[in-house]
């Protein structure tokens, strides 16, 4: 039997919601970010959004985001006009103001030039601008990118103020309950963004501030109840956070009644596998299978050292053992995934060029006879992080780096023995206790160390060695789609380079991998 598309009933969803309507823009995933900051629940649809979908919904607001498109080219998104009649309250940015003012027959033309950056908006001199509110400064530094700009407004529309490249960049008409902003809000740099913001959904649209930690993990535990019933469940833990997060969820909502299966794969980092089974296990009092199957996975990785190969061997081996494993637990009709709301948002979208062949447990074959329960599926990972320390994950988990679904395995150029993943092990556990040390475990996205399968000449004491280098990968990212290499205090590397020649047998040189992804990846198979 295939496996079931998820069923929205494990997906909380909480009664208000607030519709960001993605024109395309990199910024909906923001803005649908700031409104839950404000505890107000959001969600992105797209922009074929219809009027009939408003009415069933009836979403408390409606944002209407960003996007590339100029209102005047052929084909550019619009919104269904019958949405502006639905009573509901509307808040156009950028590209969504601009729609308003075009569909409702104002005009947007084309500026002498675009505006970039940051630039400074002035209210209007009667301050008529009820989007701002009388707070904020009436002269405000604002972010702005856009190309076109609001040359007139609709009839029943006032101008709420200026840039210097946009006659009109506050557009409202309190009577139909609409209001476009030409600046981002959403940005940090817009200062008084958040106010703005603030003051549509509170104020304006009169949406009351209840998405909050406890509602998210009542709402979740109320819907992972309503769609496992009496039944069981099984969930493939990884360590990382979002398989930790899903399994103390569910594990609040149908206690024992859910099974972990904890894949050793002997590719893990150091110590990481204690500390799945103590916080699971032990604190957490989750029943965890735990599968030693390092032994597995070093005989069939024999001889195997083509990234690409390495990554199958791996991921397929994995998922026998974990099949295995489960196949042993009764009456199981029920597989927990930690699938997040960005990998929901960008599932919809079409597929890139295939990298690297991704592994885990997310990766398991759709002949598979469970039914999937996927608390997180509406989830940012920020929230996924709150949750998890709600319910009592320790810092180590909740706060985790992403770790590849193959483990070590990847960061191991060439063969992978056990030998060789000792080494790493040590010289990773350095790298990371060094990172943290120096305080820096939040702002860098991974950091991790890299064994290479070729020698170098060094001399230690009087001795001449001919041993493995170690290459220390750090970066900075947002998603992992882009990353730089993060600029790590010299000291620092010093440290790291010391400790690891000093403690690792085998490594006679360290060096720093300062390549931003593109044109390379972050991890280096
Ligand atoms: P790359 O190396 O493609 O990695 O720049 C991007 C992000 O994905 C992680 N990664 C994986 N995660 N299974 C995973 O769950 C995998 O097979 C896998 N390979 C890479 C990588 O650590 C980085 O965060």
């Amino acid at each position: 039997m295939p496996a079931e598309a998820v069923s929205l009933s494990s997906v909380a969803a909480p009664n208000q919601v607030v519709f960001v309507v993605d024109f395309g823009a990199q910024y909906a995933q923001l803005i649908a970010r700031r409104v839950r900051e404000l505890n107000v629940y959001s969600e992105i649809v797209p922009h074929t959004l219809t009027a009939d979908d408003v009415e069933q919904r009836q979403p408390a607001a409606i944002i209407l985001s960003g996007g590339p498109a100029s209102v005047h080219v052929d084909g550019a998104p619009r919104l269904d006009p019958g949405i502006f009649d639905a009573g509901v309250p509307i808040l156009g940015i950028c590209y969504g103001a601009q729609l308003i003012a075009q569909q409702l027959g104002g005009t947007v033309g084309r500026n002498d030039q675009g505006e970039y950056g940051r630039t400074t908006f002035s209210a209007s001199a009667d301050r008529t601008a009820s989007l701002l509110g009388s707070d904020v400064p009436s002269s405000q530094t604002v972010w702005m990118s856009h190309f076109d700009g609001i040359t007139e407004v609709p009839s029943g529309f006032v101008s709420g103020g200026s840039t210097p490249n946009a006659p009109v960049a506050i557009l409202e008409c309190d009577e139909r309950r609409i209001w476009g902003v030409q600046y981002h809000p959403e940005v940090v740099h817009t200062p008084h963004g958040t106010d703005l913001l603030r003051r549509f959904l509170y104020e304006l649209a009169g949406c009351t501030p209840t998405w909050t930690m406890n509602s998210i993990i009542d709402t979740s535990v109320d819907a992972i109840r309503a769609q496992v019933g009496p039944g069981r469940a099984i969930c493939g833990l990884s360590g990382g956070v979002d398989s930790a997060v899903a399994a103390a969820l569910v594990h609040k909502a149908i206690g024992h009644r859910l099974t972990c299966v904890y894949v050793d794969t002997g590719l893990m980092r150091k110590g990481e596998s204690d500390q799945v089974v103590e916080t699971f296990q032990r604190s957490q009092g989750i029943e965890l299978i735990h599968v030693r199957a390092g032994d597995r996975f070093f005989d069939r990785l024999v001889g195997v050292s083509e990234p690409e190969t390495k990554r199958k061997t791996i991921g397929e081996l994995f998922i026998r053992v974990f099949e295995e494993a489960s196949g042993g637990i009764e009456d199981a009709d029920f597989l927990v995934q930690g699938t997040l709301y960005p990998d929901v948002i960008e599932s919809g979208t079409a597929d890139a060029a295939k990298i690297k062949s991704h592994h885990n447990v997310g990766g398991l074959p759709d002949d598979l006879k469970f039914k999937l329960v996927e608390p997180l599926r509406n989830l940012f990972k920020d929230e996924v992080r709150r949750v998890g320390s709600e319910l009592g994950l320790p810092d180590e988990i909740v706060w985790r780096q992403p770790f590849p679904g193959p483990g070590l395995g990847v960061r191991i150029i060439g063969e992978v023995t056990r030998e060789r993943v000792a080494m790493l092990q040590e010289a990773d556990a350095i790298v990371r206790a060094e990172i943290a040390e120096a305080g820096l475990e939040r702002e860098i996205w991974q950091a991790f160390a890299v064994l290479a399968d070729i020698k170098s000449v060094g001399v230690m004491g009087d001795e001449r060695t001919y041993a493995h280098p170690i290459i220390i990968r750090a970066v900075t990212s947002d998603d992992a789609m882009t990353a730089d290499w993060a600029r790590l205090p010299y000291e620092l590397l010093e440290t790291m380079s010391n400790r690891i020649i000093n403690e690792v047998d085998g490594v006679n040189r360290v060096a720093y991998d300062i390549t931003s992804k593109p044109p390379g990846t972050i991890e280096w198979e």
